[in-house]
């Protein structure tokens, strides 16, 4: 096994960049920002509310996560972030209208405080928007070299020593990977030369890894997820996770196509449908758009259900996912899932799921453990991609040739066993046969 690595200690503000000022991170830094003021309770946060056991069963020892790794304490953050609308954080969250007016209001102050920088955006890539608050420049190159004077800006004027960043943006159109992505120089060439082949939220991520600024990519289009940055990211020292967070109807499927597997139950298939009426439904009603969120929700059953090994039971299951934007649901998504199991001798089974969610309260949480693992990867010197951060995406990025782990028992598992990992403590195995001898 590596031998683990040195932490470095936590020291001075850590910035935390988002590309996207819209839902889900407004509904991050408000909630943060209540949380500090001692408002609310951060519901969902693995790094704020979750505990880690030790050794042995009867060591009695599981302290919070928190007080075991040397993680950013929440007062140390210091927000910032692009969009292509000049609204600010309290406009831009009553916008979105996740979080009630009480709650807005009781951070209204902080919130008004944080203006969005301007956005690298290409109406190529995002169909359905169009904003004022855009860079222009003569090369993809110089939009990069924007955002990374952006960077050390926003270090400067908020007295940040360390950054990370985690693209909240919109959905982008579904791109198959070309040899622009394939190589860094070939993708820096592409910069020069404007290749359209290169997307905006890939330009943030260029320049958030050549700024020495961990990335995470919370939407389902590649951003990060290709050779060229992968090249970049190991090259920088610069640790990079994602992609889409994994919130609502996949959540949920990741929870329960491991128990049908665990119980050897058959699978004929699975249906899933959703309404949804915020901006990014709106976007995702693009098909293009669309394109690369369900590529992203298809690949879950594939992984888990493991097919080839099991042909009598997962060999020829059928599995759909719709999205159907509905404005008057808002924020507030709900979700459906009929599923088609079979029991011995094959006799069918149905379960229907009625999920009535709220997609950004359920991502939140996964903005501000993501921000604070990644800062805590970064200091221990973990470069390229956290494969140990699955836990929070629809489709985890793994190394080339490695099959990503979906469910979610086993991403905890890892999760935790690396955190164990970095301190040297023994991984947990749950064999426990020594108790018995
Ligand atoms: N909420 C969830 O449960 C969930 C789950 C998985 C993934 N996601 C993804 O997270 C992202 C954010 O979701 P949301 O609900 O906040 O969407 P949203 O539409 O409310 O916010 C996205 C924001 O990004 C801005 N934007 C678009 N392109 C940009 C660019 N190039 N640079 C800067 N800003 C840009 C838009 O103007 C908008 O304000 C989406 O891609 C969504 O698919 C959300």
């Amino acid at each position: 096994m590596k031998t683990p690595p040195t932490i470095a200690p936590i020291q001075g503000k850590l910035g935390v960049l988002l590309p996207g000022l819209g839902a889900v991170a407004t509904t991050f830094i408000a909630g943060t920002e209540m949380i500090r003021r001692g408002l609310a309770q951060p519901v969902g946060s693995l790094t704020q509310m979750g505990t880690i056991r030790l050794g042995r069963r009867t060591d009695n020892r599981s302290p919070r996560i928190g007080d075991f790794v040397p993680l950013a304490p929440l007062e140390s953050l210091e927000f910032g972030a692009w969009d292509i609308f000049h609204d600010d954080a309290y406009t831009a969250a009553s916008k979105a209208g996740v979080l009630s007016k009480e709650h807005l209001a009781s951070v209204k102050d902080f919130l008004q405080e944080i203006r969005p920088m301007s956005a690298v955006f290409d109406t190529g890539y995002v169909k359905k928007l169009d904003g004022p608050n855009t860079k222009k420049a003569a090369s993809k190159m110089e939009l990069a070299e924007q955002l990374m004077a952006d960077i050390a800006r926003f270090k400067v004027e908020r007295g940040v020593d360390r950054c990370v960043a985690i693209w909240c943006g919109s959905t982008e159109t579904w791109r198959a990977t070309t040899d622009t992505h394939a190589t860094l120089e070939a993708f820096e060439e592409g910069l020069r030369t404007s290749s359209d082949d290169i997307a905006p939220s890939a330009i943030y991520a260029y320049a958030c890894i050549r700024s020495g600024v961990p990335y995470a990519n919370g939407a389902p289009n590649l951003s990060v997820d290709f050779p060229a940055l992968q090249e970049l990211a190991r090259r920088e020292g610069v640790a990079i996770a994602g992609k889409d967070f994994k919130t609502g109807q996949t959540l949920m499927k990741t929870i329960l196509a491991p128990g049908f597997k665990a119980r050897l139950l058959g699978l004929d298939g699975w249906y899933s449908t959703n309404i949804l009426g915020n901006r990014d439904g709106e976007v995702l009603d693009d098909p293009e758009s669309f394109k690369s969120k369900e590529v992203s929700k298809l690949g879950v059953l594939e992984h888990i259900f493991q097919p080839h090994l099991y042909p009598e039971l997962y060999g020829k299951y059928s599995h759909v996912v719709r999205i159907n934007y509905y404005p008057p649901r808002g924020d507030n998504k709900e979700g459906w899932d009929n599923i088609d199991i079979f029991g011995w001798c094959g006799y069918p089974m149905q379960i229907k799921i009625d999920f009535l969610c709220r997609d950004s309260i359920l991502a939140a949480p996964i903005v501000l453990d993501l921000a604070i693992f990644l800062d805590l990867a970064q200091r221990a010197g973990m470069s390229g991609i956290q494969e140990w951060l699955s836990f929070y995406f629809k489709s985890p990025m793994t190394a080339p040739g490695l099959y990503p782990e979906h469910d979610l028992f086993i991403q905890l598992m890892k999760l935790k066993n690396t955190l164990r990992w970095m301190k040297g403590e023994d991984l947990i195995t749950h064999l426990g046969l020594d108790y018995y001898d």
